[in-house]
């Protein structure tokens, strides 16, 4: 019986396999199945010195894990995760627990959650950021689904996370599908991270004209600052990077069309569902989709012209654009933290927002400096919204003046910044006592008799307009 795994992996794909070795480094005796017994071989030459077996026979995988069971799939989300359940129901006990550390949409594991808890199966949507190194050396984890079953798989996951001040980047997240829930808005701040880099980096390419080694090196100072995250760095590697043997740099040499796998685009899907105003993410995600259009795009820049460089002091207008971009990332950061404050009304999943934010500080692909003035932040159990957060307010205030300077260049230069622009005009409302919403109201009700409500009374009010 002591001689029995405590912990299963179905799936030894790259992140499989190493998430199960970085287990085994941790002291745990551990195996992996996969139905591919190249896979397989893989793993059992990696983990050749340590307490892991691979192997193609499901059954003797299941036995030979200690009970309650904790399996993991990492497995591509869809269908093929059902099929992997459907396989593993005739051979698991009550109690037992099967965790999807894939990217599934969190309706999927919600289903997936009431499924198995008739079976008296438990199972876990568990987020998993920090990609193929993460794994192997310490990701972020988001587990979600029943608090009880948590106990089981504690441990381990602690041991392998990321940690930060010696805290672990994991934590019980809440339940049904929030692991996934929060998983997905991770993905979605990230996707409107990626832009604003991008953009930054067409400011000082196309506005300032300046060559990739020294946009890299801004990037590297930055990354040295209040901008510290891991964005930031692998982006001033990638300004650096030739293929060896190769003299070109290679960023230069990437067509210009962001492909996605769909976590943006569920995060504002799922933002408009719940009334959370996340345009820096849909932005994102238009981008990305604008980018793929590169015959209209050849075909508009022959009809208006393209984008021109930027005269200005280059050293003021890169100061101007470290704030700008401090500023437009705290803005991202706030719109990921509405939508987790909303859907932890909306969806029952009672998110610690300061738990999410303490996990997300190291290991996974958001990770930033700015993430522990979230932590303090709501650290306040009252706070609603980041930016109404004394210290991160009085970091706005000091950083907006810059984001508008630098907007205001990249217009006149018809370079677009959709991101900066979608920070700066959200953060403008968000701090507007009157929006002209009352006109709206107007209108809906002028064409379609859809009532409105008024300042100077209470009640439903409809107006004969014409
Ligand atoms: C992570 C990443 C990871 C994956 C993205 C890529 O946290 O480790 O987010 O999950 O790299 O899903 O997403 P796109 O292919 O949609 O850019």
């Amino acid at each position: 019986m002591i001689d029995q795994n405590v912990f299963g992996m179905i799936g030894l794909g790259t992140m499989g396999r190493n998430l199960l070795l970085n287990m085994a480094d941790h002291g745990f005796k551990v195996t992996g199945y996969d139905k591919s017994e190249e896979q397989v071989k893989f793993l059992n030459q990696e983990g050749k010195d340590t307490n892991t077996t691979g192997t193609i026979d499901l059954k003797s995988f299941i036995s030979s894990l200690k009970t309650p069971r904790a399996i993991m799939m990492l497995v591509p989300a869809g269908k093929i995760v059902d099929a992997v359940i459907q396989d593993l129901i005739p051979l698991l006990d009550k109690g037992d627990l099967i965790i999807d550390g894939g990217n599934s949409h969190f309706t999927d594991t919600e289903q997936r959650f009431s499924f198995l808890r008739e079976k008296g199966i438990h199972f876990f949507g568990m987020g998993i950021s920090g990609g193929e190194k993460g794994a192997r050396f310490g990701p972020s984890m988001m587990p979600g689904g029943d608090e009880k079953a948590y106990d089981v798989v504690k441990p381990i996951l602690e041991a392998v996370s990321a940690k930060v001040n010696n805290d672990p980047c994991v934590t019980y997240i809440g339940p049904g599908a929030s692991g996934h829930f929060v998983k997905m808005v991770h993905n979605g701040i990230e996707y409107a991270l990626m832009q604003l880099i991008a953009e930054a980096y067409e400011l000082m390419q196309t506005g300032l004209k300046m060559t990739d080694v020294e946009i890299g090196d801004v990037f590297k100072t930055w990354n040295n600052g209040r901008l510290q995250s891991y964005l930031m760095e692998i982006t001033s590697d990638i300004f650096q990077f030739k293929a060896p043997g190769d003299q070109k740099i290679l960023i230069n040499y990437i067509k210009d069309e962001a492909k996605a796998k769909g976590t943006g685009k569920w995060t504002s899907q799922e933002a408009m569902d719940l009334q959370a105003a996340t345009n820096c993410i849909d932005t994102a995600v238009a981008m990305r989709d604008l980018s793929k259009q590169k015959k209209w795009r050849l075909a508009a820049d022959k009809i208006y012209g393209d984008a021109r460089a930027i005269d200005i002091n280059r050293e003021s207008f890169l100061k101007d654009l470290e704030a700008a971009m401090y500023f437009a990332s705290a803005v991202i950061y706030a719109q990921g933290m509405e939508m987790l404050y909303k859907a932890s009304e909306e969806l029952n999943y009672h998110l610690n927002l300061a738990d999410c934010a303490k996990i997300w500080r190291g290991g996974c692909i958001i990770r930033a400096a700015f993430l522990e003035d979230i932590y303090q932040a709501f650290q306040n159990k009252e706070l609603q919204h980041l930016l109404l957060d004394a210290a991160v307010s009085s970091k706005i205030k000091a950083t907006h003046a810059n984001a508008r300077n630098i907007i205001a260049e990249a217009v006149r230069s018809q370079i677009s910044l959709p991101v900066f622009s979608a920070a700066l005009s959200y953060f403008d409302s968000f701090k507007t006592k009157r929006m002209p919403s009352n006109l709206i109201q107007a209108q809906r009700d002028y064409f379609g008799a859809h009532t409105y409500e008024r300042t100077d009374k209470e009640g439903i009010f409809h107006t004969q307009w014409n």
